[in-house]
């Protein structure tokens, strides 16, 4: 396992590895550019894709949260669809709208335009990136990196634009099983070789979003999803502390925990001692708190996160959302949050 010495705060990598700490570590998913003005100002000076491919403002976009909310893990500015953009299909980001991919794949003639490419030619401005963040980042917190989970990349790369059922790409995999399964292994091909990469190029931590496997059946998670994730983690376990946030999958919770997998992230529909039970003694839990509590008052914040804590108990683990922070949340609630665990002792 490769383990960075000069981290000064290593709070997250040891709660992964199951080794005991003064206290809670804390991050926020998707905290890297969404709420804070300071991202706001970037934003109206380049495009989305453009913010994702300049190391110097991924770095800067990436630092954000860490100096001003204090977070115990900085998580890389990117995107999960940099994936399907590298594999050779045209992905956009509107404004207010989300991703749009304008030629989805629907058919085997449509699958042709798809490859699994050297991630080093398409996305090395990742790497540079994460070189240029470890460098900055001086040991203060881990770099959490990260990749989209085959499934729910498949769901962007056939339905074409975001959804609440991902009813087209879901009747793509019914109806053509076996093209569903060359998509998803290609990807998870070119995942594998991406994730790897961030790693050699510094990254601490990895974790894999699988925001959309709470859309399938316990058995279709398991053949659309799972069996993939399956093979990224055995190739990443060994090299880094993995983490897998599969969102209202936690019927799998126990196959999950089986990948090898350091961490499992669950979210506020389920309570933490339940997920315990299912999920065993042996893995690290992340999550779990309702990002939209983030907009109560202050003090029921505070109230809310310290029961979070206490329910979860001590060791093994990782304070979070139990999805995105919403971009609407004041930084003084988001610093509330953060504060609340940092300041609790169990
Ligand atoms: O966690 C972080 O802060 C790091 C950066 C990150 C982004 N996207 C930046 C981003 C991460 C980890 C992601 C993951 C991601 N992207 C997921 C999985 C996690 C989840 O929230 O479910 C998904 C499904 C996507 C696809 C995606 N990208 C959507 C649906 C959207 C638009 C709506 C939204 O959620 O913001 C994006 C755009 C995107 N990715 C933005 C950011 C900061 C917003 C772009 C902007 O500033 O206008």
């Amino acid at each position: 396992m490769k383990r960075d010495t000069n981290l000064k705060n290593d709070l997250v990598v040891k709660t992964l590895l199951g080794e005991p700490t003064e206290r809670t570590p804390v991050w926020m998913m998707r905290q890297a550019g969404r709420d804070l003005p300071e991202y706001i100002k970037l934003r109206e000076k380049y495009s989305f894709f453009e913010r994702c491919q300049n190391p110097e403002l991924a770095c800067e976009i990436t630092l954000q949260p860490v100096d001003i909310v204090g977070v115990d893990a900085a998580i890389l500015f990117s995107d999960i669809l940099v994936v399907p953009q590298a594999m050779g299909l045209e992905v956009q980001l509107i404004e207010k709208q989300g991703p749009v991919l304008p030629e989805p794949i629907k058919t085997q003639d449509d699958l042709k335009r798809v490859r699994v490419p050297d991630v080093n030619d398409t996305l090395h401005y990742v790497f540079d990136a994460i070189k240029l963040i470890k460098q900055e980042l001086n040991g203060r917190v881990p770099l959490i990196g990260f990749a989209g989970a085959p499934w729910t990349l498949l769901c962007y790369m056939v339905q074409g634009r975001g959804s609440k059922t991902f009813d087209e790409a879901k009747a793509f995999c019914y109806q053509q099983p076996d093209l569903a399964h060359q998509l998803l292994q290609m990807t998870t091909n070119t995942t594998i070789a991406y994730l790897k990469g961030q790693v050699a190029a510094g990254a601490d931590v990895v974790q894999i979003f699988d925001s959309w496997g709470g859309l399938l059946s316990k058995k279709d998670f398991e053949e659309f999803s799972l069996q993939y994730i399956r093979q990224i983690a055995a190739a990443l376990k060994d090299e880094v502390p993995t983490i897998i946030f599969a969102k209202g999958a936690w019927s799998s919770l126990p196959e999950m925990a089986a990948t090898g997998a350091h961490g499992l992230g669950i979210d506020w529909c389920i309570e933490p001692q339940v997920a315990r039970q299912i999920a065993g003694p042996m893995v690290t839990l992340q999550g779990n708190f309702d990002p939209a509590k983030l907009l109560s008052p202050i003090p029921v914040i505070k109230k809310e996160v310290t029961e979070m804590l206490r329910a979860f108990g001590k060791g093994r683990h990782i304070a979070n959302l139990g999805h995105g922070i919403l971009p609407n949340v004041p930084v003084d609630h988001a610093r509330a949050f953060v504060d609340t665990v940092k300041e609790f002792a169990h």
